[in-house]
């Protein structure tokens, strides 16, 4: 199983809250951007060599800025050039402003059948300081129409922990997000990233930053609400119904294999990652070059150990037993911290594997980070 992830990394506005790679400014090389994923497509067809690609998922990032042209260009490169799984899961993040009828047509038939729509907030006033581009009636309206022509995977995005979100407002906006019958939610906590807008209105005291109080109790209302409603979470910040997993964010947490292209894509084989450029200009003219667009890095054994506890800790599926022995077993200060865990009901232990119990979800990083080895 291997995936195949496309950074398009053009956006409309500038969120308050985003540090992701993108540009507002690319109509002079947008192009050119194109045509160097396309080749990147191309230069790396045999890296993930006889793999069938289950999973294709456009990041931004706004994928839904593309043109039908674009778009098509791609995929076709993708068909062209890559063994394609019989009924790959092909992702696409859309802005809510996009979904109009015209553009879901278009990607739906050039093969998307998973839209991940970022809705964010059901406050109209959150999504004006958050400077996102559309309005809450345009982000109900995109997962309606979504439905109403035929895209039956869909996923929204909600942030939580929101500067002035109560409580109450909060089960509000999941329970409309509820009412909207999605497969799939994500739901991230609100980090407050340095450089952004949002931490200039923190420090200057026009939005206040939510306490840690604050922010576990809307999770613990996330996870209970949603578990009411059916909804599994199969990973700390992922909710699916019917098994409707993200197949490949599935995969990453999974330590499969994943071809990233485009500014700023992370790729992993295995042993290696590699990142590209965070440049569009330097990316697309490195590209065409073939030359130095990317870093690349061999996980150590610990590095290993460490991301398969941050990653698998996180999902429902834990750290399985059989991979833990692969990697030499735990040591005599980590079974000590395991059993501790174990006693004071933070780690539940199962025939197989480690999962996190509802207490434990609560301080998955930490605890992960608690095994983690340095070389
Ligand atoms: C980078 S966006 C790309 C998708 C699309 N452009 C959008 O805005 O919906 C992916 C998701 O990351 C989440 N995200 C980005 N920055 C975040 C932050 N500072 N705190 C919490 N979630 C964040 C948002 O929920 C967003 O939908
Ligand atoms: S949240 Fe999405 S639309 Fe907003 S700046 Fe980030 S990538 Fe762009």
């Amino acid at each position: 199983m291997a995936g195949i992830y496309v950074h398009i990394p053009f956006c409309k506005k500038r969120c308050s809250y985003c540090d992701f790679h993108f540009s507002t400014t690319f109509s002079k090389y947008r192009q050119d951007l194109i045509s160097a994923i396309c080749l990147e497509l191309v230069l790396r067809k045999d890296e993930l060599k006889s793999e069938f690609i289950e999973t294709i998922y456009f990041g931004g990032g706004t994928p839904s800025l593309l043109t039908k042209d674009e778009l098509a260009s791609i995929m076709s490169t993708i068909r062209e050039h890559y063994q394609l799984a019989d009924t790959p899961e092909i992702t696409f993040e859309v802005n809510p402003e996009d979904a109009h009828e015209a553009n879901l047509l278009t990607w739906k038939k050039l093969g998307i059948n998973r839209l991940s729509i970022g809705l964010q907030s059901f406050q109209e006033s959150d999504l004006s300081w958050m400077n996102r581009s559309h309005t809450l009636k345009q982000g109900t309206d995109a997962v309606r129409l979504s439905q109403k022509l035929g895209f039956t995977n869909l996923s929204i995005d909600l942030i939580y922990g929101l500067p002035g979100l109560s409580n109450e407002q909060w089960m509000e906006h999941l329970n409309r997000a509820m009412s909207l019958n999605v497969q799939h939610i994500s739901s991230y906590c609100l980090t407050i990233e340095p450089k952004t807008a949002l931490n200039d209105f923190v420090a200057k005291g026009k939005l206040i930053r939510p306490t840690e109080d604050q922010q576990s109790e809307q999770f613990e209302l996330l996870v209970s609400t949603l578990a009411h409603a059916g909804f599994e979470q199969y990973e700390i910040s992922n909710f699916a119904k019917d098994q409707k997993y993200a197949k490949h964010n599935s995969a990453y947490w999974n330590f499969s294999p994943y071809l990233g292209v485009g500014p700023s894509a992370h790729s992993f084989d295995g042993q290696q990652r590699r990142w590209n450029v965070a440049n569009n200009t330097n990316y697309y003219q490195h590209v065409g070059k073939n030359q130095d667009w990317f870093e690349v890095e061999t996980l150590t054994e610990s590095e290993k150990w460490n991301e398969y506890f941050l990653t698998g800790l996180r999902t429902k599926w834990g750290i399985l037993k059989k991979n833990i022995q692969k990697m030499g077993g735990m040591n005599s200060s980590e079974l000590p911290l395991m059993d501790t865990y174990l006693k004071n009901e933070w780690i539940l232990e199962a025939d197989a594997s480690f999962v996190l119990t509802e207490k434990g979800k609560l301080q998955a990083d930490g605890i992960a980070s608690s095994f983690f080895r340095v070389d």
